[in-house]
């Protein structure tokens, strides 16, 4: 469905400090979870409201608050697991599911290895969160998989992406809003993000840099 860019000079900032190579893990870590909860905002603009009645400080009046079940954030592992707290501060009542995907460092196909997703996904809405789209295989087969679930609606939500993962999700599930931070040039020949910032759940956990 939709394609929403933050593009917003503070955090083009912040994520030019993610970017940089030079930028220690702890560091990196904390610019994340800042940036992600801008990114949890805008991920949820379309969640509907019920009217409730309160009593204000100055009188009884009608109000809104979020309508229906908690909602469910899938983190899509390793590097999704970084976005979990940024989005908990946000929506601390959400419940949280787990995918486990790794791609080939030669094909860049992914390899799902774990699944593990909270009750009633039929009553609720999803976030898939993951710092990376670059084919686009990963959050495509993961986005598969929640499927089976029927969840009310499903939104992507990344750091970083590459037209080409954009591209694919978007033709493999046209129903999923996808939101970003900020939108990229292209893959290289390992199908790593242009310019991107490297391996993220590398540069999240302080592990051995593929790139
Ligand atoms: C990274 C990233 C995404 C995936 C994106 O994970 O966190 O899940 O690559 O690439 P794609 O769009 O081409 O599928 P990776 O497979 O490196 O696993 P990790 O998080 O365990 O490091
Ligand atoms: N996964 C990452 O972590 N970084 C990329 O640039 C591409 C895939």
């Amino acid at each position: 469905m939709s394609l929403t860019t933050l593009n917003h000079p503070v955090i083009t900032h912040k994520l030019s400090i993610m970017r940089d190579k030079t930028t220690p893990t702890t560091l990196f870590r904390q610019i994340l979870r800042e940036v992600t909860a801008l990114l949890a905002y805008e991920s949820t603009r379309h969640l509907p409201l019920k009217t409730v009645t309160i009593e204000t400080p100055v009188c009884e009046t009608p109000s809104n608050r979020l309508k229906g079940k908690k909602m469910v954030l899938v983190s899509i592992l390793r590097a999704g697991n970084g976005m979990l707290d940024g989005y908990l501060d946000i929506l601390p009542n959400a419940r949280v599911g787990f995918v486990g995907m790794e791609r080939n460092e030669e094909t860049a196909l992914p390899h799902s290895y774990y699944c593990k997703l909270p009750h009633h996904m039929e009553q609720r809405h999803v976030i898939v969160v993951d710092p990376m789209l670059a084919t686009g295989g990963s959050a495509i087969d993961t986005i598969t998989k929640i499927k089976e679930y029927n969840p009310l609606s499903i939104t992507f939500s990344a750091l970083i992406a590459a037209p080409e993962g954009v591209n694919a999700l978007q033709s493999a599930h046209p129903d999923v809003d996808i939101v970003l931070a900020e939108l990229d040039e292209k893959l290289n020949e390992k199908f790593y993000i242009v310019p991107g910032l490297g391996d993220a759940g590398d540069r999240i956990f302080g592990t051995v840099n593929k790139v």
